[in-house]
């Protein structure tokens, strides 16, 4: 990676999808406790991010940018400092443009100051989003984002602080041709990048066709990623109303599969313990934060559903079973269509079960409504 960062996934909590702009230092740094008292923080959950709507409508006089003092009355610092004897990471939101999307102010022709200014907060992560980006005389757009999130990138490294990038450039592209030039750069310049539509906020319906529309953007985009540099499909629902304990196991699977980001957007003091177990599965956890950094691919895929691998450092290979239909269902697959060669011996185990099932020619999953099976495969002779 560009800044030696991020070479696993990053994971840990953001406040947008539940809470948008209804934030404060105080639900920042409960919501802080939570991921500790829960566990999840051990587990890997260790960046809390706070999104858009953190600033003073303008800047200060000699051009900082300053936290709105209603919502964060000890300032920003504090927040970071508080989030660090926690053991925990400070992540922060600004955008590329004029203005946030919230209509906050932006970086643009600030960028040098204002990583300055998050270096010296104690900022460990930074998501520039690319609302408002002015369109500039004689160069397309796709250039424009591009010299801004190159700029930031730079002042990001000049700060002084290891901080790790994240770009939301290609999302602003997502259907036009533009999208697969923005993807060559992102890696160069940033350590994970969003590339397409948000995520159902934590009140709306439907998230289940929201996980299955980004989910289906992500998946192709494997070439992009690797350790330091990562595709991101945006939040984790797990907590939120309106999904079924499968559809929320199946998101966090497919993300794990997709080697993403792992970042919960929910309220953690009111996680259900289905939920937390399903956040927490270490062994899930661990294809996501495999050291090889493989984005896992399709082998199959139809209307009814999908089978996914991911190849893993020693030569174990996460196996994705996605029932993508209302009723529960029985798969098979074929072990040479997971990659091995005819005759080999092999060995299923279960992710969620933790049951292992020896197997040869082919390996089935008996899979609930929108639900998934993962399975850890390795060769047993
Ligand atoms: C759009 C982004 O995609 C969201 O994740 C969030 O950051 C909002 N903007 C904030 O305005």
């Amino acid at each position: 990676a560009y800044n030696g960062l991020a070479l696993t996934p990053p994971m840990g909590w953001n406040d947008w999808s539940y809470y948008q702009c209804n934030i404060s230092e105080q639900l920042i740094l409960d919501q802080a406790k939570a991921l500790v008292s829960t566990g999840l923080a051990k587990k890997g959950y260790n960046t809390v991010t706070i999104d858009d709507c953190w600033m003073a409508k303008s800047r200060d006089r000699n051009g900082n940018l300053v936290g709105d003092s209603t919502k964060f009355p000890d300032g920003m610092a504090y927040v970071g400092s508080q989030l660090h004897k926690m053991g925990l990471k400070f992540g922060i939101y600004e955008d590329a443009g004029t203005e946030t999307c919230g209509g906050y102010p932006g970086s643009w022709g600030h960028e040098t100051a204002d990583a300055k200014r998050f270096a010296s907060w104690g900022v460990d992560y930074l998501k520039l989003d690319g609302c408002n980006v002015p369109s500039v005389q004689g160069q397309s757009d796709e250039e424009t984002y591009r010299e801004e999130y190159q700029k930031m990138s730079q002042a990001l490294l000049d700060s002084g602080r290891k901080i790790v990038f994240s770009e939301s450039a290609p999302a602003y592209f997502q259907g036009t041709p533009d999208w697969y030039k923005i993807l060559q750069w992102t890696p160069k310049y940033g350590n994970l990048w969003r590339e397409g539509w948000d995520i159902a906020l934590g009140q709306d319906n439907d998230k289940w066709s929201s996980i299955m529309a980004n989910y289906g953007y992500n998946v192709p985009l494997g070439a992009y990623s690797g350790p330091g540099h990562w595709n991101d499909p945006d939040f984790l629902l797990a907590g939120d109303s309106g999904l079924t304990a499968d559809e929320t196991q199946s998101q966090v699977v497919l993300w794990a599969e997709m080697a993403a980001p792992l970042i919960s957007s929910t309220d953690l003091t009111k996680l259900s313990p289905s939920a937390l177990a399903i956040l927490g599965n270490a062994d899930v956890i661990a294809v996501d934060q495999d050291p090889a950094g493989v984005q896992g691919h399709q082998v199959y895929s139809d209307a009814t559903y999908d089978v996914l691998v991911k190849p893993l450092a020693g030569g174990d290979k996460a196996v994705v079973f996605l029932n993508k239909s209302a009723k529960q269902q029985t798969f098979t697959i074929g072990s040479q269509e997971l990659g091995y060669p005819a005759g080999a011996k092999l060995a299923a185990k279960d992710l969620i079960s933790k049951t292992t099932t020896p197997f040869t020619s082919s390996v089935s999953a008996t899979v609930p409504a929108h639900g998934t099976v993962m399975y850890r495969v390795h060769t047993t002779g």
